[in-house]
């Protein structure tokens, strides 16, 4: 075997996979409706693009320090301070390709063999197979749909060993788009303190909020939990540059900040000098365009949850945060269409796409086989078209 045991253990990344065969079938000429995209369907706004030819005509294509330019690690925290309240010094955040690479370098600065991370389940696919890259060992922590997806702290506190390292948080939360409770997220930071247990929280989705919810970072409340946790941020969705690849963390453990800095001069080194200039200009932007965003997102996710939820077969959390959908069909389970008996979200899913022409990412990919996910960042057309063929099909 010419591939390393390290990689064998990895999984291939579900969501990418169904979303190469939709693209596929699009490019094969098939009029397929895609619910699979992680990312805003629009454009990077003109100022923030505009930025970035100016790098490259301003001949800013050079290496910049590893952790990235001192103006955008100081516009970063200005941020964390103006948004988060926390106050972190530039020399405090470091600068990677997108916030996985920074998730990345989290667990492969942190994880000893055997560390065991806690991952609340419904979760985000790449961290549970990053944690085992870094041979740490995923511990899921079941979510219960009925609750919201609430934490349930007697579960929480029944796995948590001598070797749990690190708890990721991750509200808004990619698949389910729940928004934690300002409660829970005191109890995890009471549990962190307590246990000296390591947080990471992912905040990526921060901007996408709904029904006037407002984020709050488990790390504003107060030192001891600041010092333990890692805050996780980037560019790619709240000012729609996924393609840009800027994502950071900010931590005060100096120890782990070098390392990282390390780790990162020794990988990849900088991100990508033009992106930071574009990511200058993105921080400087008016928040009402991405506000502007966040509305429409609001307006497809009322009416995508509207018709979700009137399919005989479907219930579905309403989400207040993210731009997801993560509709259960239980009751479809042992059903047959079109010949086909529903098994599990593969089998769903694989339907839906062939027969309806309608990508959905399965959600076995996120923990959970009896939902799928849909991702409302398309246009109000392609969401109308796409449910219908949903209906018209589990007629
Ligand atoms: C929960 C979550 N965290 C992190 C990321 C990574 O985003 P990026 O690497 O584009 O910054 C994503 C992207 O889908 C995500 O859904």
């Amino acid at each position: 075997m010419i591939v390393a045991n390290r990689v064998q253990k990895v999984a291939p990344s579900l969501t990418l996979a169904i979303d190469a065969k939709a693209k596929q079938m699009k490019a094969d000429g098939v009029d397929v409706i895609g619910f699979g995209a992680g990312e805003p369907d629009f454009n990077t706004p003109e100022n923030i693009k505009e930025a970035g030819i100016k790098a490259i005509q301003n001949n800013q294509t050079r290496y910049t320090p590893s952790s990235g330019m001192p103006d955008l690690r100081k516009l970063i925290a200005e941020k964390l301070m103006k948004d988060n309240n926390l106050e972190y010094k530039p020399g405090q955040i470091i600068v990677s390709c997108g916030a996985k690479h920074s998730l990345y370098n989290i667990f492969m600065a942190m994880i000893n063999p055997g560390d065991e991370v806690i991952v609340f389940s419904p979760f985000w696919v790449s961290y549970v197979e990053q944690i085992k890259l870094a041979d740490g060992i995923p511990v899921l922590v079941e979510l219960d749909e009925a609750k919201n997806f609430e934490i349930d702290f007697d579960l929480l506190n029944s796995k948590i060993t001598s070797k749990t390292k690190l708890m990721i948080v991750n509200s808004p939360s990619n698949p389910t788009g729940a928004v934690l409770s300002e409660s829970s997220l005191k109890k995890l930071a009471e549990i962190s303190v307590n246990k000296n247990i390591k947080v990471i929280s992912d905040e990526i989705y921060e901007k996408n909020l709904y029904n006037g919810r407002t984020h709050i970072s488990i790390a504003s409340f107060g030192k001891e939990i600041k010092a333990n946790t890692i805050v996780v941020n980037g560019l790619s969705k709240s000012y729609a540059m996924t393609g840009w690849r800027i994502g950071y963390l900010a931590a005060e453990d100096k120890e782990l900040v070098a390392a990282i800095d390390n780790l990162q001069s020794h990988s990849t080194s900088n991100p990508t000098t033009i992106s930071q200039v574009a990511g200058i200009e993105a921080l400087k932007t008016d928040p009402k365009v991405v506000q502007a965003m966040v509305d429409e997102f609001d307006k497809r996710r009322k009416y995508m949850l509207g018709r979700l939820r009137a399919i005989p077969g479907f219930t579905c959390v309403e989400p207040d945060g993210a731009f997801y959908m993560f509709p259960n069909f239980k009751k479809l389970i042992g059903k047959e269409v079109k010949g086909k008996k529903i098994d599990g979200s593969m089998t769903l899913c694989d339907l839906f796409l062939t027969e309806a022409k309608v990508a959905a990412v399965p959600g076995i990919a996120f923990g959970r086989d009896n939902s799928f996910r849909l991702s409302y960042a398309t246009s109000m057309a392609n969401i109308e078209k796409g449910i219908n063929r949903i209906e018209d099909l589990l007629k």
